[in-house]
């Protein structure tokens, strides 16, 4: 199908099947951001009830942007990620002091809270401007009917998935056709079951034809970044301290460090341990590292586990050391 031919059946399929949702049509822009932030993290049939409630209590900008922040915090109450709340507050301020809604891309992506997606949403929708809103939904729509399998959670999805939106967007009818991609995904071209039957693009769908309907949209998987706590303990014996090099399968590999205690408990060194730092924080690209340090002055050399070697602490300098090992050692000369 021909580019027209998709955007011309999607608009279409919104004529007549497009949702009714009581910021459509309104042509206001504040109405319609209100509207996008509270969608951003809210299901639709609860996002309604609390835009009616935001609406009645703040009807524009102005009323928002003299209220307190604890009020607009208390009736955004229940809705989450309170950092909305007060982005869209500090936003409404920064609206009235320019004397209005921005009415270009670029400043209404200079508001407090408002990226790509909101910016082309609001802008669109309230003054016809020309820019694809690429949703979640969207991506779906796409990924399926081109047969894209670009990861849409990458920098080259993202720009993949906006140049066809862009491409596919009729500039007449921008703010339109954004609502018919998302609903059409939100209602039709869904995640699980969609409505392929019945659908109004399912001859030129790339998915369909080649079977691929549940393996698109690709997600790239995102190596979880879990904390690790680690415990070191300087022991410092005659002018003497112990280290060992980092055995291999791990991280730091052959570079040298403290005694090591991981999910045990501390050992008994034959004398006080004095804690220098605690939960000092490195970050690695898949882990997160919290370090505590201690110094251990025993009288007596204390036996250690195997594979630490004693060697002169003024010699400490010629070992390679983890930077997160450097930054305790600081804490030894203060
Ligand atoms: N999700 C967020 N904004 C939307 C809109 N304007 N139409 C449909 N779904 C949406």
């Amino acid at each position: 199908m021909s580019e027209v031919g998709f955007t011309t059946a999607l608009l279409r399929w919104f004529a007549q099947y497009g949702r009714e949702l009581p910021w459509r049509g309104i042509g206001d822009a504040y109405g319609i951001w209100v509207s996008e932030v509270i969608l951003q993290q809210t299901r639709i049939d609860q996002g309604r009830d609390y835009w009616y409630r935001f609406m009645e209590r703040f009807p524009t900008v102005e009323a928002l942007a003299g209220a307190s922040e604890d009020e607009v915090l208390r009736l955004w109450q229940g809705l989450g990620y309170y950092s909305r709340a007060r982005n869209m507050h500090a936003a409404a301020r920064q609206i009235v002091e320019q004397g209005g809604f921005p009415r270009t891309i670029e400043g209404l992506r200079a508001l407090k809270g408002v990226g790509d997606y909101t910016a082309a949403a609001v802008g669109s929708m309230a003054f016809g401007l020309p820019a694809a809103a690429v949703d979640g939904n969207v991506y779906r729509v796409l990924a399926r009917h081109y047969g894209i399998d670009v990861p849409i959670n990458t920098t080259r999805g993202k720009h993949t998935f906006e140049a066809l939106a862009q491409q596919l967007l009729p500039e007449a009818e921008a703010g339109t056709f954004n609502q018919a991609l998302m609903d059409f995904g939100a209602t039709w071209c869904t995640p699980r079951s969609p409505r392929c039957a019945d659908c109004p693009v399912a001859l030129t769908c790339e998915a369909l034809r080649t079977g691929r309907i549940e393996q698109l949209p690709v997600k790239e998987k995102k190596l979880q970044v879990k904390e690790r706590r680690l415990c070191y303990i300087y022991v410092r014996h005659e002018g003497m301290t112990a280290l060992r090099r980092r055995p291999a399968g791990d991280i730091w590999q052959g570079l040298w460090e403290p005694l090591l205690v991981e999910d045990a408990p501390l050992p008994d060194l034959g004398c006080p341990l004095t804690l220098l730092a605690s939960g000092v924080k490195h970050v690695l690209t898949h882990r997160i590292l919290l370090a505590d340090f201690y110094l251990a002055e025993p009288t007596e050399r204390p036996a250690l586990p195997p594979g630490y070697v004693w060697i002169k602490e003024r010699e400490i300098g010629d070992y390679a050391l983890p930077r997160l090992v450097e930054k305790l050692l600081e804490s030894l000369s203060r």
